[in-house]
């Protein structure tokens, strides 16, 4: 086995985000965004303005961040100039929520407060995610500030979006949710490395039912394959997700097909990828398909007996070898999964046979303790030539490395 030294890592992993807050009541939901960088590995330096120090305690930031709260740029006992350093240091800003006043300034170029000389300072990517009343939202003096900035494409909006705002009133002004604000700050970091190509990637478990209250099924939580649509599409590749019963809400960018048992998935599938295959470049089936399924569905519950009882099971389509022997070239790259309950080179030669036998050009192979409902993941990468061991990861980490290989494959056919 080779291992590999060359991991990318996550796209927040090693970044950092200057997460600059302003003064709206949507501020509280600055700390849930600040929680989710620091989960996906980014380190957040926080900035508030001073109205934005009104409505939420800086101590809550500094708290949650490690990091003491930038709010006065003229303050002395800071070495250096504030607005300068905190950009050298940071990868990406973003301004959430943003309020009708700093986009003003924004569009502008004013610089009269931290955020602003901040943003104008800015060396990366500059997010702003607006947050106001309906009526402030619409107004033209903050619908020509924001085509300003729209303009010079140096200011990416992420919302506002349409709800329910402070006052109770209902309209476009809301901010958008911390976990999208999230998802284009990981898009904005992300190398857009797989625009063009599209991926068809299928998660999690199938239900094959036996009666409308019954059903035979499997532990995968189908996390792995939204990891890798997620990361698929942050990167510009076209996703659809194929995805069996599970409650994960669809990643930003994905279009999401929802199926029960293998057989809906197969249909699901095909109609995908076009039963010329045509409309798919790359294939990773990470779902746990059932082997089998009952010969029969029962239309009402099935009655309690006290016997013992057999179920008659008959053989699901097998998904992956049903692509690889309709593919005649090269394309779609094809990319299976093996969870065994072995490891080491037991597990390696169950997928290098898997490999062969399927007519699939990468195998990810993992233990079922490793993997199933975990967060993380520990996995070798099997091709013909090599296996390639790597540590246990993030699975969204773990996508990216996979990811990459679907990238050269792709490139190299
Ligand atoms: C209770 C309250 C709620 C406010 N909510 C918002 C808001 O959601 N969006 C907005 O643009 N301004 C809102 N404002 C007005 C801003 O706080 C005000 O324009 C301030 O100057 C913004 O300063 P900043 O952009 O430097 O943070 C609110 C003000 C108050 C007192």
């Amino acid at each position: 086995m080779t291992d590999d030294s060359t991991l990318p890592h996550g796209p927040l992993s090693g970044r950092t985000v200057a997460l600059c807050v302003a003064g709206s009541i949507a501020a509280y939901k600055a700390v849930e965004l600040a929680r989710l960088l620091l989960k996906g590995g980014a380190r957040v330096v926080p900035v508030m303005t001073a109205s934005a120090a009104r409505f939420l305690g800086p101590v809550t930031l500094a708290g949650i961040t490690g990091e003491s709260v930038a709010t006065d740029m003229w303050d002395a006992s800071f070495a250096g100039e504030m607005h300068v350093r905190i950009a050298e240091r940071a990868d990406l800003v973003v301004v959430a929520p943003a309020t009708a006043d700093v986009l003003a300034r924004m569009a502008q170029g004013r610089a009269d407060d931290l955020v602003t000389a901040l943003v104008l300072c800015a060396r990366g990517p500059v997010l702003a995610a607006p947050a106001m009343h309906p009526r402030m939202w619409e107004h033209p003096a903050t619908q020509g500030n924001v085509a300003r900035l729209v303009e010079h494409k140096r200011v990416q909006l992420v919302g506002p979006v349409s709800g329910e705002v402070a006052s109770g009133d209902v309209g476009h002004g809301r901010m958008a949710e911390p976990d999208a604000i999230l998802a284009a700050v990981a898009t904005a970091l992300s190398p857009r490395d797989l625009a063009g190509l599209r991926v068809v990637v299928t998660a999690g478990p199938t239900l094959e039912d036996l009666d409308p209250v019954r059903f035979l099924g499997n532990r995968s939580s189908g996390k792995m394959g939204f990891a890798i649509a997620e990361r698929a599409a942050a990167r510009g590749a076209d996703v659809t997700l194929v995805a069996g019963p599970v409650g994960l809400p669809t990643p930003h960018g994905v279009r999401r097909v929802d199926v029960r048992g293998a057989v809906t998935m197969r249909q699901a599938l095909w109609q995908a990828m076009g039963v010329d295959l045509a409309k798919v470049d790359a294939l990773v089936m990470a779902a746990a398909v059932a082997d089998h399924r009952p010969a029969e569905t029962s239309a009402s519950k099935i009655k309690k007996v006290d016997a013992r009882v057999s179920l008659d099971l008959v053989k699901n389509p097998d998904l992956l070898a049903e692509v690889g022997a309709a593919r005649a070239g090269a394309r779609p790259v094809l990319v299976g999964f093996a969870v065994e309950t072995e490891r080491g080179e037991a597990l390696v030669a169950y997928a290098r046979r898997k490999l062969a036998e399927k007519h699939v050009d990468l195998v990810v192979a993992n233990d079922a303790s490793d993997s199933f409902g975990r967060e993380d993941n520990r996995a070798v990468l099997v091709t013909a030539a090599e296996a390639t061991e790597l540590p246990t990861m993030s699975k969204s980490s773990l996508a990216d490395v996979l990811l990459d290989r679907v990238r050269n494959l792709a490139r190299a056919k």
